[in-house]
């Protein structure tokens, strides 16, 4: 993938815009995530631009979230699907149509098939609050909590066709406190999600992940 920014052109003060990058964004809960992209594109931190954002629930507040920063969204009510592949084959349509060379799933709740993983298979990255692969699915800080383990954090990784398993791209590592609550436990590791996905996504867009097995290089300069 061949990705730059705007260039500026010396001495004219013009600009030639080269192709951004864009990305879709699936997400099925309150969209904090999703915001941090969002921000983190105004500020030009992240240059890339967000062509569509899923969801799978009708109330997600990552939709009022997209649709005030004024990216189209779009709400699928799983039940009106047969199959898990029937859905997942009308968000992959859905993401195509916009465009979409980069898929996000902050905060998306719902396993995925073969059907959408398939033609996006190094091209989608997920976001998970563990130290994968330590507590996977549902309920990662609680499970980190209640194991009693004194390190948790985040982890961004591409996705493959299990679940919260593909090749790790970071990780952010989070101190469990004496005392703590999940509740505690999640807000502090969102704020490391926060910063860690923009600056992920920005790797992406500059070309400088590589996968090679399980095992993601970051390339230099
Ligand atoms: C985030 O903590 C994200 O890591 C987690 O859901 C939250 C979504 O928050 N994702 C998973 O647990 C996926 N297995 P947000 O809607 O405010 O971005």
């Amino acid at each position: 993938m061949h990705i730059k920014s705007a260039l500026s052109l010396k001495g004219t003060g013009k600009f030639i815009m080269s192709k951004k990058l864009i990305l879709g964004v699936l997400a099925s809960g309150r969209g904090s995530n999703l915001q941090a992209i969002i921000d983190a594109i105004s500020s030009g931190a992240l240059q890339a631009e967000i062509g569509v954002v899923l969801s799978n629930k009708k109330d997600a507040y990552a939709l009022t979230r997209a649709k005030k920063a004024g990216i189209p969204a779009i709400y699928f009510d799983p039940n009106n699907y047969p199959s898990r592949e029937a859905y997942d084959t009308v968000l992959l349509e859905t993401l195509r149509a916009h465009l979409v060379e980069l898929v996000v799933l902050a905060g998306y709740m719902r396993l995925l098939t073969a059907k959408l993983v398939r033609p996006y298979l190094g091209r989608m990255l997920n976001i998970h609050p563990s130290l994968l692969p330590a507590f996977p699915g549902l309920h990662a800080q609680r499970q980190a909590i209640e194991y009693g383990v004194k390190l948790s954090g985040c982890t961004i990784h591409f996705v493959d066709e299990k679940m919260d398993h593909g090749p790790v791209i970071a990780q952010a590592a989070v101190p469990v406190k004496a005392g703590e609550t999940t509740s505690s436990l999640a807000d502090r590791i969102l704020i490391e999600e926060h910063h860690l996905l923009p600056r992920v996504i920005q790797w992406f867009a500059e070309g400088r992940l590589s996968i090679e097995g399980r095992v993601v290089r970051h390339l230099t300069d």
